[in-house]
């Protein structure tokens, strides 16, 4: 294997060793701040990576480096095959770990043991019920908890998600850093961002700045501990004292983290996205069913990599809506 082979790393020395696959465009959620409304427009089952494909490009990426990788969707667990890529993808003894909404966990929950997931983020934006029908459309919040205990009680390292959206979940941000109390969770606060059809503006964010004067003022300022953040962050990291589990802020928005972005991301349908933001998009999937060396498409797309958010360098291009909705949905990135 060749660490940090030059085709992974951007202009701006930033080497990517974390790849982030798209198993699937579909959920069984509707999460709004991710799903347009009116759904989207899926791809056919024929463009869609199959497990085989999905093998053979991470393991191109694998050669070149990538020692991290995180299957996502829409809702990674929905994929018929997801058994058969996990026992594949083990095969290239690199880091597995997943992002779901958690709904069909206990469904998979040995086959995540067997092969070594360790990591789980689990996506739960309130810990109220009808709160979770109104944000995800479905009615599932028992599922998800007892499968979030499920996964504690099976030692899984848990990151729970939470997306803040103002006046919908701002009001949760103690209660849920009241779990880590005796859970050994890291729950993360998610500030909203802006992909097609999810009606983002900014007023409905909830910054950093806001999380972190509630939790100042609700456990005092000397119960809030600064954690070191990991390499390559994107939440930055915090405790209060003397609880168990920790919490963190992904504040894409309001201070973004793409100086040690290692990150690269790869959908469904086999193209590469440099970034979250970005929507210039790198067919892989055409070219390797054309029996082409795919090193050099790869290194074109890492190359092009902006310095920050796509090029959004500044909060007035975020708020625009001819660059922020010129990108796919979320459900059909994956995070
Ligand atoms: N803003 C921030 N995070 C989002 N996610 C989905 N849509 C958005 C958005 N608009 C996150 C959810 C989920 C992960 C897959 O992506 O937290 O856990
Ligand atoms: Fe599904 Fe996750 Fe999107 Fe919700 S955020 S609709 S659970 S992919």
């Amino acid at each position: 294997m060749t660490q940090n082979n030059p085709i992974l790393t951007d202009d701006f020395g930033r080497k990517h060793n974390y790849l982030r696959i798209s198993l699937i465009e579909k959920c069984n959620l509707r999460c709004t701040y991710c799903m347009p409304a009116e759904g989207i427009a899926l791809s056919p089952k024929k463009d869609l990576m199959t497990a085989d494909e999905v093998f053979a490009i991470a393991q191109t990426f694998v050669q070149h480096g990538v020692n991290k990788i995180r299957l996502t969707g829409g809702e990674p667990l929905l994929r018929k095959d997801f058994p058969e890529i996990i026992e594949k993808l083990a095969q290239l003894e690199t880091e597995i770990s997943i992002t779901t909404n958690g709904i069909l966990i206990d469904r998979h929950l040995d086959v995540l043991k067997q092969f070594n997931v360790k990591k789980i983020n689990l996506s739960l934006d309130t810990l109220v019920p009808s709160k979770f029908n109104t944000i995800t459309l479905r009615n599932q919040f028992e599922k998800v908890i007892d499968n979030l205990h499920l996964l504690l009680n099976n030692d899984f390292k848990v990151k729970v998600n939470v997306v803040l959206i103002k006046g919908f979940n701002d009001n949760e941000i103690i209660d849920f850093i009241k779990l880590t109390e005796y859970l050994p969770v890291s729950i993360r606060f998610i500030e909203f961002m802006p992909f097609a059809g999810n009606q983002w503006d900014r007023s409905k964010m909830v910054s950093q700045t806001e999380i972190l004067n509630q939790v100042s003022v609700h456990f005092s300022e000397s119960n809030l501990e600064k954690l070191q953040d990991e390499k390559n962050f994107t939440a930055r990291e915090f405790k209060i004292k003397n609880y168990l589990g920790s919490f963190g802020i992904i504040s894409s928005i309001t201070n973004p983290f793409c100086d040690g972005c290692n990150r690269i991301r790869l959908t469904a349908n086999g193209k590469i996205k440099n970034c979250l933001f970005s929507n210039s998009e790198t067919d892989l999937l055409t070219p390797y069913r054309n029996g082409e060396k795919l090193e050099n498409i790869i290194a074109a797309a890492i190359r092009n990599k902006k310095k920050v958010r796509a090029g959004m360098t500044t909060p007035e291009a975020v708020d625009n809506p001819l660059l922020n909705q010129d990108n796919r949905s979320m459900i059909a990135i994956g995070g």
